[in-house]
């Protein structure tokens, strides 16, 4: 008889079994947070900044209104949006890896801007929180690094109050084949290379690399929402498809 075998995902182009990946993303957080930021402002030359402006700018967000960053990691979306609610309104930061948190929190703290923000450590694929209770509910660059992804589409939407948006803010695919093989060189060449000279991890920067070409395309992606019960999902390419902000709302 055979022995049954235990569900297997991907990590980066590796195989691995389900209950795996979640330590294996958290090494990976773990071993790159005091070098996150920097690392995002050399490998996008600074326009990672753009792409999450971008996002504010199409969430509508309103002063007084509850947002939720998910995978909020160092606190980049979740500090715009701080600042666009106010004192009446509230951010709640969450992430599952420690190390980013803490990262997150003396960032914004240094900032000065951790009145309306709150840190939760939490798993997407089980949000923590009451049905219906976000306004808004923002994912950048976090949902490639979720075992579950459409577990986690069905738990935002559950916290997403009716009237409410996502946005999905990640890597996606080059609208041009040129740009698709030039984007090839870049990161299976440069960026390992960049993860070992700033941070001294070469592996993670593979990883992220790998990560990116496993995650699902645009339409995909759009899918995956609409099945989880979002409306009206559009998405809109940014730098030639390399990334794509995912938009759905909860009616
Ligand atoms: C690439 S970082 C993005 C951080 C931030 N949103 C940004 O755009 O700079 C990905 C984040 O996703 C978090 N993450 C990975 N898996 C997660 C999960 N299952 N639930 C919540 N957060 C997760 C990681 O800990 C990490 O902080």
């Amino acid at each position: 008889m055979n022995e049954p075998t235990s569900p297997t995902t991907h990590f980066g182009f590796k195989s691995v079994p389900a209950e795996q990946k979640v330590a294996m993303v958290a090494d990976v957080f773990h071993s790159v947070a005091a070098k996150y930021d920097i690392m995002n402002d050399v490998m996008s030359m600074g326009i990672h900044r753009l792409w999450k402006r971008f996002t504010i700018d199409c969430s509508g967000v309103r002063p007084g209104q509850q947002v939720l960053d998910l995978a909020g990691g160092t606190g980049d979306i979740a500090a715009l949006f701080s600042k666009r609610v106010g004192p009446s309104g509230k951010v709640v930061l969450a992430d599952i890896n420690e190390s980013m948190l803490n990262v997150g929190r003396d960032k914004l703290r240094d900032l000065g801007i951790i009145n309306n923000i709150e840190f939760v450590q939490a798993n997407a694929e089980a949000l923590p929180f009451t049905d219906n209770s976000f306004d808004i509910i923002s994912i950048g660059f976090g949902l490639r690094n979720v075992t579950d992804k459409d577990a986690a589409l069905r738990s935002m939407f559950r916290v997403l109050k009716p009237g409410g948006r996502l946005l999905v803010l990640e890597f996606s695919k080059p609208t041009h084949d040129w740009l698709s093989k030039a984007y090839d060189v870049y990161s299976f060449r440069l960026l390992p290379f960049m993860g070992q000279l700033i941070a001294n991890d070469k592996e993670s920067y593979q990883y992220l690399a790998e990560s990116i070409r496993m995650h699902p395309d645009q339409e995909t992606l759009k899918q995956m929402m609409v099945e989880a019960g979002f409306a009206e999902v559009t998405y809109h390419n940014l730098t030639g498809g390399i990334v794509a902000l995912h938009r759905g709302y909860k009616f």
